[in-house]
């Protein structure tokens, strides 16, 4: 990876759209982008207006926007049905007949929803949540895997005003019930188990267990994915339900007339919790609120894919990430486009899959992570070469900084040289993208992530908030609010305001460190804060170290990254052990144990075990130190803080 910095540092190619993509795309050349871009900051009542014309509000908003930092409203006044957008304002179109999703089960297994079938499974779960005694503003936790059942539960509950938690599926479920304890939802929905690599992930079982101690959750309703041979699930009397009886229950009156015509809700109305990693143990319960929100997935899927009426559009996350919620669910269906979904894994059953799908359906655009095109070039252009991917005509790039080696051969293999590739940088604080390259109007450069999107107001600053010479590296900062801002942590407003806007006054943290070109092109260098990216998925290093220190066995423990070539970086403990504790085996008992505590994707790749960890005088603990200690680099730097210099080179010579 630090050789891909470098190769980032030097890389000065540029891969303008061909003439015949730009022809066709919504917005065609540079100076289209900036005169939008700059209508956007400089008036953007006016261009809002236009932008969220084909959107449905039930009472239109009045002013776009009101802030009193770090709290801002957007479409100020307005009352909508957010789930209005996104099916039933397609009922009286062609969109009506159209796939909404397109899904392929791990096993093969495929079924198309259109989007009339998709809003009549919509209302169906709406009015049985309602029978449940959900009510608006009730939290309802989700807890499934890539099945479209979840697209039909987030929307069920934005239908009925609920606000939703999704818990990613690989979730331990001693994760899975301190989420559902933070926001107190009263409702989960879950499966019996989701197909993985072949095997079943059993859900309703590692529920079962999180629901031991929730006091809020009073029903959970299980969809049968996996069936009753493979996937044994006990249900609860009283509070378990299967979703298949609940949804074909009489519904009451009242209850089937708010799903068939929903309440409208103010744009402010909270409209999902999705807990991600900060800096501290405790996972941040990020809050979006609606119209805000809806506007900034909606524009953003439409510019940014640039989506026709002909595509079909793949995006590979998970639901239980951000990116799945605004480029899976409220993004695309909020444009009437067809998306393609995917349950299992990419090397299922071998690394030929994503490769066959895009054949099989005709996909057009296709959205992946760097860690993902790693992980297929190592496996080989074999794969990809027995596939027709002639469909693609557009890729998208998220999640880390890509290596101009990966985004070659993105654009090569995968794009046949054709496909313009959107590196988009965002984060589920931000809702939607925020930089990226127009893919019909701005050349991109491989590795960098391009330009601001509309209302994004984003520099690099040093750290009293003066902004960076061109190609001077600093600190990514959005120096005013964009509508689908989170609005706050769930329950802890005064983190919100710690985490992201006591660095600078006025001016939003990301954690990111990124440096701008001389063209204005963004190129991010990666967190600068206590959060990893491992793989893709963000990982706090305070939430492993707590998780470890748990153990009866560990005194002390410090995580930090390493350079990793597949995934980016690699996840990395010391941990010291307490008087009398013997290292022996305690390396896989460890690792389980975080197993447990977050989930198997958290699992380190190593674990050190050392007498000591490198401290400074006043006690804490020196991550940089460990860091090049972890990456096998040299020392580099202030060593004078250290209060025992031996620990260091004693580090250095512990095996892994
Ligand atoms: O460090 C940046 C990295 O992912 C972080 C956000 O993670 P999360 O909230 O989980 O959302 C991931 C999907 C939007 C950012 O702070 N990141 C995301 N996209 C990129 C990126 N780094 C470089 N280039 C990107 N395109």
């Amino acid at each position: 990876m630090s050789d891909s910095i470098e190769s980032r540092l030097k890389e000065e190619r540029r891969f303008p759209p061909s003439a015949e993509f730009s022809k066709g795309a919504r917005v065609q050349s540079h100076a289209a982008y900036t005169s939008m871009y700059e209508l956007s900051l400089s008036d953007p009542e006016t261009f809002w207006r236009e932008e969220t014309g084909d959107l449905v509000f039930r009472t239109p908003w009045k002013k776009v926007s009101e802030w009193a930092l770090p709290h801002a409203k957007f479409f100020v006044g307005a009352t909508l049905n957010i789930t209005e957008s996104c099916l039933d304002r397609h009922l009286g179109t062609s969109a009506r007949t159209r796939a909404a999703i397109v899904w392929e089960g791990e096993p093969g297994d495929v079924r198309t929803l259109t989007y009339f079938e998709l809003h009549r499974e919509v209302v169906r779960l709406s009015a049985a949540l309602t029978d449940l005694g959900v009510k608006p503003g009730d939290r309802v936790a989700i807890y499934m895997g890539m099945v479209p059942e979840t697209a039909v539960a987030m929307l069920a509950c934005a239908r009925i005003g609920a606000t939703h938690s999704v818990i990613f599926g690989g979730f331990s479920s001693d994760a899975l019930r301190e989420r559902i304890n933070d926001c107190g939802a009263k409702v989960l929905l879950t499966q019996d188990g989701a197909w993985r690599r072949g095997n079943v992930v059993p859900l309703k079982k590692m529920a079962d267990e999180a629901l031991e101690k929730t006091p809020s959750i009073e029903k959970a309703v299980v969809l049968r994915r996996i069936g009753q041979e493979k996937c044994p699930v006990e249900m609860k009397q009283g509070r378990d339900v299967w979703w298949d009886e609940l949804v074909t229950r009489t519904p009451s009156e009242n209850a089937l007339g708010l799903a068939k015509k929903p309440a409208a809700f103010d744009a402010e109305h909270p409209l999902f919790i999705l807990y991600t990693s900060g800096s501290t143990g405790k996972p941040k319960g990020v809050l979006h609120t609606t119209a805000g929100y809806l506007v900034g997935a909606h524009v953003t899927t439409k510019y940014v894919f640039d989506l026709r009426e002909s595509d079909l559009y793949w995006c590979t996350a998970d639901v239980g990430w951000v990116t799945g919620h605004s480029y899976i669910v409220y993004g695309p269906l909020s444009c009437g486009a067809s998306c393609m979904m995917y349950e299992g894994a990419p090397n299922a059953p071998d690394w030929g899959r994503f490769w066959n799908i895009i054949e099989k359906h005709g996909v057009t655009i296709l959205y992946t992570a760097p860690t993902a095109i790693r992980a297929f070039i190592r496996a080989g252009d074999q794969w990809p070469a027995k596939a027709d991917l002639s469909s693609l005509r557009l890729l998208g790039s998220v999640g880390e900084p890509i290596n101009p080696e990966a985004w070659t051969w993105y654009h090569r293999v995968v794009g046949g040289g054709r496909c313009p590739i959107v590196d988009t940088w965002w984060q589920t604080e931000t809702g939607s993208i925020m930089l990226t390259t127009l893919p019909g109007a701005c050349y991109s450069k491989p590795g960098s992530t391009g330009l601001p999107l509309f209302g994004v107001d984003i520099e690099v600053v040093k750290d009293r908030g003066d902004p960076c010479k061109a190609n001077e590296g600093g600190k990514l900062v959005i120096q005013r609010p964009w509508p689908s801002m989170a609005r706050t942590l769930y329950n802890d407003d005064a983190r919100f305001k710690d985490a992201y806007w006591s660095q600078m006054p006025g001016v939003y943290f990301t954690g990111d460190g990124a440096r701008r070109d001389e063209d204005g092109y963004f190129w991010v260098v990666g967190r600068i804060d206590d959060v990893l990216n491992v793989a893709g998925h963000r990982i706090g290093t305070a939430e492993i170290e707590s998780a470890l220190v748990s153990h009866p066995a560990v005194a002390e423990a410090a995580a930090v990254g390493r350079p990793d070539d597949l995934k980016g970086q690699a996840l990395v403990v010391f941990v010291t052990l307490k008087q009398g504790q013997d290292p022996k085996d305690l390396k896989s008992k460890l690792a389980e144990h975080i197993d447990k505590e977050i989930g198997k994707f958290a699992r380190p790749d190593a674990i050190r075990f050392t007498d000591s960890l490198p401290k400074t005088r006043s006690g804490k603990i020196m991550r940089r130190l460990l860091k090049e200690v972890a990456s096998g680099a040299e020392t580099k730097g202030d060593t004078s803080t250290l209060e025992d210099l031996s620990v260091l080179a004693k580090l250095r010579t512990d095996e892994e």
